[in-house]
């Protein structure tokens, strides 16, 4: 059997292309079709058995974040802690900021914008070691880290946002890693944009030969921007993409939305 894994989601920044939505709310808690965008990766870890999640979340909407996850789960075994991110500098910083919460574990790190259709509860059960990453089709992948993949979809290439087409594959918003990612993570250099680079992590496991790459065709969404979240929400309704959420993410919802009605009455 695997060992424990832990969770994390990315949910920091301040998402100024959906400005004036959120200057006052965090984008990973606007609505995506029948509640916040945060429960859809949150979804996606408790399906794949995660029960111990930290949500990295930027200083201006944090308190929001507590209210609304804080307590939640309490009786449903699921630990969700908090971090603040004073400034995004990478997605790889969330292992850094992470590591006392990894604790040698192995870990799988979503981003809090990320909805996927499909569901990859037995890839993250099954996880093992090295690295993994979920790849999709897309249209306009030089919008995205890109995967070049040989036979058997072993991975040939990795790079972020290549400006010349290497593959039409985007690597996704969830990654899978063993514990050495932490120590991986704090060895990396700025890039060219002065930012730290997930894709320096992949090629990290791809250059051990350790990367695994899972192609999927089911819906991705990230909602970035005006459209793409209104887009979203659409695609969530059509597809039942909410009617999918695992039992304790439904229960503990109930549960605290009566909890609340209870509070407003009195
Ligand atoms: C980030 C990653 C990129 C990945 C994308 C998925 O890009 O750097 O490799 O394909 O997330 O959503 P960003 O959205 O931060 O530009």
């Amino acid at each position: 059997m695997a060992k424990e894994m832990k969770g994390i989601i990315l949910a920091g920044g301040m998402a100024t292309r959906l400005f004036p939505s959120t200057i006052v709310v965090s984008k990973q808690l606007l609505p995506v079709y029948d509640r916040p965008m945060i429960f859809y990766p949150l979804n996606t870890l408790i399906k794949g058995g995660i029960r111990d999640i930290l949500i990295i979340v930027s200083p201006e909407y944090s308190g929001l974040f507590v209210n609304l996850l804080g307590s939640i789960f309490e009786n449903y075994g699921v630990k969700i802690s908090f971090k603040v991110q004073r400034q995004p500098r990478g997605l790889p910083e969330a292992f850094i900021l992470g590591e006392s919460h990894i604790d040698h574990h192995n870990v799988a790190l979503i981003l809090g914008d990320n909805i996927f259709e499909d569901d990859f509860s037995e890839a993250i059960k099954n996880f093992e070691s090295g690295g993994q990453v979920f790849a999709k089709k897309v249209p306009d992948p030089e919008r995205f880290g890109v995967v070049k993949l040989g036979e058997n979809n072993r991975a040939e290439l990795i790079k972020e946002k290549p400006q010349e087409w290497i593959s039409d594959y985007a690597v996704t918003g969830l990654y899978l890693y063993d514990q050495r990612v932490v120590e991986v993570a704090k060895s990396l250099k700025p890039s060219a944009r002065g930012e730290w680079e997930i894709v320096d992590l992949h090629n990290f496991y791809l250059n051990q030969q350790e990367l695994k790459v899972t192609v999927f065709d089911g819906a991705w969404l990230d909602a970035g921007t005006h459209d793409s979240l209104l887009e979203a929400g659409m695609i969530v309704k059509e597809k039942g993409i909410s009617k999918n959420f695992h039992p304790i993410i439904e229960e503990a919802t109930k549960e605290f939305c009566e909890i609340f009605k209870n509070s407003i009455k009195k």
